[in-house]
């Protein structure tokens, strides 16, 4: 199967790639990466949500609610199929599996197999925020993590807990590119989309300023004020949520990031009508839409007949997701309790989207 450069990735490596139809999201990972998704795999299969207590009778979300689907792995070279990544789709939903081959830990590099979160979007918007004020865990060497401790004493990491990574933005011309400085952002090949590198977040330094870029990011479309507002709002709805999930959740997510994601393009805004939900159910719309042919233009599901373009309606405007854990741990058998470092992040974040709220 052909794969290509991923080119919308916000922030991170290089190195991720997708396939021709950019269902996948395909990053090279070490083991840590890999046993946190089993983790999460097993214990749903197990029907185990991760929550403590009492919490998913109180309607907390689990925490796979939050990550992007686990589709499986694989190595550059192996050549996998389309066949095969399908048949890796039947068995992440089936069965638990290990995935991740240690004895090959010396060859070739191992990717990790996701669902491309921007998938069903037309023109997407996408944010990278790092959370958590202290960003190494044990396994980094002295030099390691006495560069982290700097970055974070003089970014927003070390003051609020959080930090802006980068960001895709969708040219939009008419919007005001202004509080980027020259080196702080790129525009790619076609003139389509912005890139704003790591040293943009780096140099901000107040929640005014947090508050000034976000507007920025929320305001990168042309459909009109009130979009901004609803967008915000459901950030805003998302980010409770997200910390009740992490409440009642026994993790740590060392240098974790939270996407915020959201669609600009005008004509699938307004097909859409502003609804949308707190968590999204693309994988599962998308895998439908996948099994009917184009000239179809109704599908039979559970008896009932269905409108693909009601179907297609059912694809989120937006979503807010955690990536990223290669230094993440996760599970009620560890003794970890749950992450104060990432959700006090979170905490101060969610006051600052509760003022841009207030704004609009
Ligand atoms: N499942 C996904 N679908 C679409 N985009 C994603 C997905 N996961 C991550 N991304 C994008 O790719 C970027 C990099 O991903 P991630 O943070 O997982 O890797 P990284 O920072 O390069 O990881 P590492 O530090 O382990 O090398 C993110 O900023 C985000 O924009
Ligand atoms: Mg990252």
């Amino acid at each position: 199967m052909p794969f290509k450069d991923f080119e919308m990735a916000a922030a991170g490596h290089t190195g991720i790639m997708t396939d021709e139809e950019e269902s996948l999201f395909i990053k090279p990972v070490l083991k840590q990466e890999f046993d946190f998704y089993n983790t999460i795999k097993e214990e749903t299969f197990k029907e185990n949500s991760l929550l403590k207590n009492d919490a998913e009778n109180r309607g907390v979300l689990p925490i796979n609610e939050w990550i992007p689907k686990y589709i499986g792995s694989m190595s550059k070279t192996s050549n996998v199929s389309k066949e095969d990544v399908e048949k890796m789709g039947d068995l992440a939903n089936m069965s638990i599996q290990p995935v991740y081959n240690n004895t090959n830990s010396t060859s070739e590099a191992q990717y990790i197999v996701l669902e491309n979160l921007l998938n069903g979007y037309r023109t997407p918007n996408v944010m990278d925020i790092k959370l958590g004020k202290i960003l190494y865990d044990e396994s980094a060497s002295v030099d390691k993590k006495n560069r982290l401790i700097k970055v974070s004493s003089e970014t927003t990491s070390g003051s609020l807990g959080f930090r802006i990574c980068g960001m895709k933005l969708a040219n939009q011309c008419e919007s005001n590119y202004d509080l980027f400085q020259p080196s702080e952002f790129c525009y790619n090949n076609m003139n389509t989309y912005i890139s704003v590198n790591k040293t943009f977040g780096r140099r901000l330094k107040t929640p005014a300023e947090i508050r000034e870029s976000l507007k920025l990011f929320f305001n990168n479309h042309l459909m009109g004020e009130e979009y901004t507002r609803s967008i915000i709002k459901m950030f805003n709805m998302r980010l409770e949520s997200l910390i009740d999930t992490l409440e009642n959740t026994k993790s740590k997510f060392i240098s974790s990031s939270i996407l915020l994601i959201f669609e600009s393009n005008i004509d699938r805004i307004r097909e859409h009508e502003l609804d949308d939900d707190l968590i999204d159910t693309d994988f599962d719309i998308l895998g439908y839409l996948e099994e009917i042919c184009d000239e179809d233009q109704a599908m039979e599901i559970e008896g009932e007949v269905i409108d693909v373009e009601d179907i297609k309606r059912g694809i989120s405007l937006s979503k807010l997701k955690l990536v990223d854990f290669g230094h993440s741990v996760i599970g009620k058998n560890t003794n970890i309790d749950v992450d104060k470092n990432t959700i006090d992040g979170l905490k101060v974040l969610k006051d600052i989207f509760q003022q841009l709220s207030n704004e609009f």
